[in-house]
């Protein structure tokens, strides 16, 4: 054992060599981690919106390095089940008292982004929704930037391509909560004020959904088109019904919104899928540069999934935050973080990419798409686009 006088010594010699390194190479001083507390549904019925966010969460990491502004960046990941707000506060709270997270970020639905709001307001952290896309989200907190969508930014381009496809007239199915009823609301807008007319608006539980009844008297209705919004995980049910009820038989259009077509499914539903018009801010089958290395890198990395919408609001949110510290400096706070995000512009697997300086919500291409079978796999093939896309609200 040596002696204590030898501790002592080395002790002091210690402190020397850090005094020196200190003087010399000052950038050697650790910072404190830049901590981002990742909250998502990673079990239960939303369980693939966790699992597609944090593998583009990861993927960002590993593409971009854990470093940022000198700090080393620690992922901090939570599952809430997705299907209790008050989790997902709890969680929030959690991570800002116990782990002192920088920022908040994921939140796979609208009502648990909306229980965690007031979390974020009280303790000025910065809450990067990645996922959830009811309008009125980022008006609940001036802590909230959003790096997915909006259902109203995404349901008008639909809307308006059906008029001008001589959908005369239209039934609308959308799942009962927030963002389905702004995906109701914007579609019956924008058809009728097109001169289009809703025959039925039907309304399905969120929870056990049985899509039977409702595809049935949609059917019945015998309109051109049926729109539907459900949200992601729910599609391939969707699928099903649409199939054993024939809608496509009867001559009547699948149209709407991307997320009932959502990539992380669309393979498995096959060629039901095929026909299916949706507008959306992002597919798969994106044709350019950034998305093919995008979805080569995530295949890659996560055992040939096929990256979904929900992937580029992970992709792109590790993004917001990377860029907000590099720019906010080394005390950057919360408030110097929102200030750096709020207009800020880059270039995303999706396409051109702005936050909003004044709502904090993504600006972006909304794409019309078709499935097609392309190498006999279905994917959602780009035909039309409207570009700088804002949330028109509802
Ligand atoms: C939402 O709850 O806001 C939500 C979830 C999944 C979607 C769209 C919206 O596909």
């Amino acid at each position: 054992m040596p002696h204590r006088t030898d501790l002592l010594r080395r002790r002091v010699l210690q402190a020397g060599a850090a005094a020196l390194t200190a003087r010399y190479v000052p950038l050697a001083v650790a910072a404190d981690p830049f901590r981002i507390g990742l909250i998502l549904p990673l079990s239960g019925p939303f369980a693939s919106t966790g699992k597609q966010v944090e593998a583009a969460c990861r993927l960002y990491m590993q593409k971009n390095g854990d470093t940022v502004a000198g700090r080393k960046v620690e992922l901090i990941v939570r599952d809430d089940t997705g299907v209790a707000p008050e989790t997902t506060k709890r969680t929030a709270q959690e991570l800002i008292v116990r782990n002192q997270v920088n920022v908040l970020a994921g939140f796979g639905l609208t009502p648990l982004a909306l229980a965690t709001a007031p979390v974020a307001t009280e303790a000025k952290t910065p809450m990067i929704v990645m996922a959830a896309a009811t309008s009125i989200v980022t008006s609940k907190s001036p802590y909230i930037v959003r790096s997915g969508f909006t259902l109203p930014q995404v349901t008008g381009p639909i809307a308006d391509w059906a008029v001008k496809n001589k959908i005369q007239t239209a039934v609308t199915m959308v799942s009962d909560y927030a963002p389905g009823i702004d995906a109701e609301s914007t579609f019956v807008k924008r058809f009728t004020s097109g001169g289009g007319k809703v025959a039925e608006s039907l309304r399905v539980p969120l929870r056990n959904a049985d899509y039977g009844p409702f595809i049935q008297r949609a059917k019945d209705a015998k309109p051109d088109a049926l729109f539907v919004f459900v949200p992601s995980g729910e599609g391939s049910a969707v699928m099903k019904q649409f199939d054993d009820r024939g809608l496509k038989a009867a001559g009547i259009k699948i149209i709407g919104t991307g997320d009932v077509v959502d990539d992380d499914l669309l393979e498995s539903m096959g060629a039901v899928a095929v026909g299916v018009v949706t507008s959306f801010h992002y597919s798969a089958a994106h044709d350019s540069p950034e998305n093919k290395a995008y979805v080569d890198a995530f295949m890659k990395a996560n055992g040939g999934m096929r990256p979904n919408f929900h992937s580029v609001g992970g992709y792109d949110g590790m993004h917001v935050i990377y860029e907000a510290a590099k720019n906010a400096g080394a005390d950057a706070n919360g408030d110097k973080l929102v200030e750096a995000m709020k207009g800020m512009k880059w270039v995303s697997p999706r396409g051109p990419m702005m936050i909003d300086p004044a709502t904090r919500d993504p600006v972006q291409t909304v794409y019309i798409r078709r499935v097609e079978m392309v190498n006999g796999k279905p994917w959602s093939i780009e035909f039309d686009k409207v570009e700088n896309v804002k949330d028109p609200g509802v």
